[in-house]
């Protein structure tokens, strides 16, 4: 056979030592890799390079296409972009998934048969990282989905269920708030779900949703939701099922995939010789049966089940803390059992793994939509007196095209005023202006800014307000 080219990074903190075992490990196994290692991370960012990847490491994994990463620390400010982030979004890896489950009586976990598979989008939502601070006080962060990005994360969860067996797909979203967002989400979920009719469905609101995954882990299969809530309940997943030590995690595109454990570099151990391999361990499983060496994926996975029933532990699971392997010493037992195969827990068989469909982008066609522009929001910064000096103010300067609707504190109405108690904080507004006759165009907006601007009132966004087959496609705000 031969041997398929991968690009490799040792990562930060715990990065090396775990990289190290599953390397060893790999090499023992017969796989049969050709790596090219890279630096990312730490080292890049402080030689002042702030996207923490070098010229040679975006070469090498656009020559190979497939990369196995320890996790990389992430300084705290100083405008660092996450190499996490960037990488994910630069190669399209649009879909993580993180397989999770529990090794009962073998390594604690607070619940007995966790086996379910979270699909977690990639590239959108709140981890587009667009922030801004807006005015003295107030920030936002831009909350971005697609269409398309929200079909394909869908299609790839339904499609992933369908090639292995999986019974019910569970969509976590929040569009009892998000009506548009997360809404555009949970529409498309139940759009693409018409397409399996043997897959049960279910979505639930992600907050009783992450408290469902923590009490009763078992009644999930495959679960997909957003960028964030997927970050947060894979974690909770993970940690439920005994160690944040022990998931791996695929990071899919179309031409590229990236493979690594849940956890970050856990600086707190790093050094110590003592972090738990498994995590990387079954990333770089999960990348030998997407380059198609099944074989040596089982031989593995087998060898790494029967060590974990036969004791042989790191200390983050260990039940005796006295008989705790390091790092290196788990990686060996591992080596020594390859061959082996569990008594009690799931052998893995070479005929689980299915290769499944990739879906591509907009396989349900867009209905035409008629795109209207209504009106406008205009974002200011003031601080020179009442809501209604304000108001007043605004619906003087008006154009006699457009009407000035209301003013909105952290989005809520507080003028004209519904209730004089509504306490006002800061110094950001929200000023909504509707067309007169359901319609306005740009000309207008921009004059309605030129006035704001001769009032001497710091205008400081604008958001347009559009209806798409007459259906409104901005929220109302609190009180309108
Ligand atoms: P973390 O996952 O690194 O650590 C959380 C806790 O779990 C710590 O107590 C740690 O000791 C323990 N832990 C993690 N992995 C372990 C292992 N293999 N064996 C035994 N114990 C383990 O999360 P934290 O501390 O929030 O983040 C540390 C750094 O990692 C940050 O800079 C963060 O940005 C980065 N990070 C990187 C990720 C990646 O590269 N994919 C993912 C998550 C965080």
């Amino acid at each position: 056979m031969s041997k398929t080219p991968i690009t490799i990074a040792r990562g930060d903190g715990i990065g090396p030592e775990i990289m190290d075992a599953t390397l060893a490990i790999l090499e023992a196994a017969g796989a049969q890799i050709e790596p090219t290692f890279i630096d990312i991370g730490k080292k890049v960012y402080e030689s002042g390079n702030s996207t923490g990847i070098t010229d040679e490491a975006w070469a090498s994994l656009r020559s190979t296409g497939i990369f196995l990463k320890a996790p990389i620390t992430t300084p705290q400010g100083g405008g660092y972009k996450s190499v996490n982030v960037t990488l994910r979004k630069s190669f399209g890896l649009f879909s993580n998934v993180r397989p999770v489950r529990t090794y009962q009586p073998f390594v604690n976990s607070k619940h007995d048969a966790i086996d379910m598979v979270i699909v977690r989008e990639n590239e959108e939502d709140l981890y587009a990282g667009m922030e801004y601070r807006q005015t003295h006080d107030a920030c936002h962060s831009l909350k971005v989905l697609s269409r398309a990005g929200s079909e394909l994360i869908c299609r790839y969860a339904f499609e992933y269920a369908k090639a292995n067996g999986r019974k019910k797909v569970t969509c976590l979203v929040k569009d009892n708030i998000m009506k548009i967002s997360d809404g555009l989400f949970h529409k498309v979920f139940d759009l693409i779900g018409e397409d399996y009719p043997e897959i049960e469905k279910e979505a639930i609101i992600v907050d009783i949703g992450m408290a469902l995954v923590a009490d009763k882990p078992e009644n999930f299969d495959v679960l997909v939701t957003l960028n964030l809530y997927g970050d947060i309940v894979s974690d909770i997943a993970s940690q439920i099922a005994g160690s944040v030590g022990l998931a791996g995690s695929m990071n899919i595109g179309h031409s590229c995939a990236m493979f690594e454990a849940v956890h970050g570099s856990a600086p707190d151990i790093a050094g110590k010789g003592i972090a738990n391999p498994s995590g990387l361990l079954n990333g770089a499983i999960l990348m030998l049966h997407h380059i198609g060496q099944n074989d040596i994926a089982v031989k593995i996975e087998n060898a790494w089940l029967y060590t974990l029933e036969n004791g042989e532990h790191t200390g983050d699971i260990a039940k005796d803390k006295s008989k705790a392997l390091s790092t290196k010493e788990f990686g060996e037992a591992v080596i020594r059992n390859l061959g082996k195969k569990p008594n009690s827990l799931k052998v893995a068989a070479e005929e689980d793994f299915k290769q499944m469909r990739m879906p591509t982008h907009a396989e349900r066609t867009l209905s035409v939509r008629n795109k209207e522009l209504v009106g406008v929001d205009v974002f200011l910064e003031w601080e020179g007196g009442s809501p209604k000096d304000l108001g007043e103010k605004l619906a003087e300067i008006t154009p006699s095209d457009m009407d000035f609707n209301l003013l909105a504190n952290r989005g809520m109405k507080v003028y004209p005023m519904v209730n004089d108690d509504v306490e006002i904080i800061g110094d950001s507004w929200c000023c909504r202006f509707r067309g007169k006759d359901g319609h306005t165009k740009n000309e207008s907006i921009q004059q309605l800014l030129a006035n704001i601007s001769d009032a001497n009132i710091d205008w400081v966004k604008v958001e347009n307000l559009y209806t798409f087959d007459s259906e409104r496609g901005f929220s109302l705000l609190q009180g309108e």
